[in-house]
This record gives C-alpha cells, sequence and structure tokens, in this order.
C-alpha cells in the first residue's frame, strides 16, 4: 500500500514536470520525428540518385529524380500524414516553390549561413496556425555537394544534360551552385491540433 502511494505521488511529480515542460517536449519531440523522416527520405533519395548516376549517367538520372523525388516525399508523407517536401530559393520544379514561411525560414537559413553557421546543421522548428489550424512546421537545410554539380552546377552541368534539364524544366532556376551553398531545404507539416 505505501508503495503504491510513493509510485503515485512520484507519478503525478513526472505528470506535473511533464505538463511544465509540455510546450518545450512536443516541439523536441515532433523536430526529432521531423529528422528521422528526413533522414529516411534523404537517404532513399541518395541512394536511387547514385545507382541513376553509377548506371546511366547524370542525364538518365534526371529522370530519376524527376519521378522519384517526389514518389519517395510523397510515400513518407501518407505513411505520416503530413506533409512532406523539397523546397528552394532557386528552385527547379515549380511544384518544389517556397510558400510564405518556408520563403522567411531560407531567406533566414542564407542569413545565418552568412554569419558563420554550418548549412549542413541549419534548421527551423516552430508552430504556426496555418488555415485556422494549428501546425508543426520543419524545414532543414540541404548543403550543395561535388556530386550535385552536374545537375545543379554552372559550367559543370554538360551540354547533354543541360538540354534534358532544359526540356523536362524549362523555368529551371536550380543552376550556378557552388559547393557548400544551400541548395535547399526539406520541409515538413505536421498537423498538431
Ligand atoms: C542527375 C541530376 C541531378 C543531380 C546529380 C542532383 N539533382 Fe537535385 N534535382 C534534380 C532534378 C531533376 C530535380 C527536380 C526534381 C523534381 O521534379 O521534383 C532536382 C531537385 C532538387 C531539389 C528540390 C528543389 C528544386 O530545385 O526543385 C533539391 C533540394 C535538390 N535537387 C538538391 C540536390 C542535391 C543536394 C544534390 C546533390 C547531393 C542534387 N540535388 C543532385 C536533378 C539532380
Amino acid at each position: 500500500m505505501r508503495r503504491a502511494i510513493i509510485g503515485g505521488l512520484a507519478g503525478i511529480a513526472v505528470f506535473a514536470t511533464a505538463v511544465a515542460g509540455g510546450a518545450e517536449t512536443d516541439l523536441d519531440t515532433r523536430t526529432a520525428a521531423s529528422k528521422a523522416v528526413i533522414k529516411a527520405f534523404a537517404g532513399s533519395l541518395q541512394a536511387e540518385l547514385k545507382g541513376a548516376m553509377k548506371a546511366s549517367g547524370p542525364v538518365a538520372a534526371i529522370e530519376v529524380c524527376n519521378e522519384e523525388a517526389p514518389a519517395i516525399a510523397g510515400r513518407h508523407a501518407e505513411e505520416k500524414g503530413w506533409e512532406v517536401g523539397r523546397t528552394s530559393l532557386k528552385f527547379r520544379n515549380p511544384d518544389n516553390a517556397p510558400d510564405p514561411w518556408e520563403l522567411t525560414a531560407l531567406q533566414s537559413f542564407e542569413a545565418r549561413k552568412a554569419a558563420g553557421e554550418d548549412p549542413a546543421q541549419i534548421d527551423h522548428a516552430e508552430f504556426v496556425m496555418q488555415d485556422g489550424k494549428r501546425v508543426f512546421r520543419y524545414m532543414k537545410a540541404i548543403p550543395t555537394a561535388e556530386v550535385c554539380l552536374n545537375c545543379h552546377g554552372g559550367a559543370e552541368v554538360k551540354p547533354d544534360v543541360a538540354a534534358k534539364l532544359a526540356e523536362f524544366y524549362p523555368d529551371d532556376k536550380a543552376r550556378g551552385f557552388s559547393v557548400g551553398d544551400i541548395r535547399g531545404a526539406f520541409t515538413i507539416v505536421q498537423p498538431a491540433e
């Protein structure tokens, strides 16, 4: 009996702590869950890209990016009931154009990078009201690596690659990047009501 009471009191103490730290805990939990999905999303994308580049070169890999990137994002979104995608200030696919919240975040990412932050560590998490509903939003910056320049660089983009990109994306803005630049960001929206 005594043990049960002590246990009960300890339970109340834990509950009280959880409530006091509730807001922050929820933000942290949702951030961690978002990071896990992004890790899986990025891993699948990288594997697809690497495989296609190795098997058939960058021209063929463009089609893989075109089909697989939205498909993989869609699978994660469906599994979680979230919105999952990629966006950029200089986007290739108009479907990836940033909304106002994403635009502000991407601009702040550029400012943080300019102030010396490592792009690989730059992210932002926030609860916001969207269409009258409370949502959790998360973005994580995507740094540009050497391999990305095959399709997102300047002079590094070979003429046959440039021609194929122009065919798929006549308004392509995602060119002229250098290693270390912020290519864009992963973006997640979780319902939070
Ligand atoms: C084989 C060519 C190719 C390579 C290499 C490549 N990409 Fe892309 N990238 C694309 C294509 C094609 C799209 C458009 C995908 C779509 O239609 O959603 C794209 C889109 C993106 C987007 C989404 C935003 C936008 O511009 O529409 C990001 C972010 C991105 N790439 C980052 C990278 C990074 C980082 C690397 C290097 C690790 C990389 N890409 C390498 C072809 C490539």
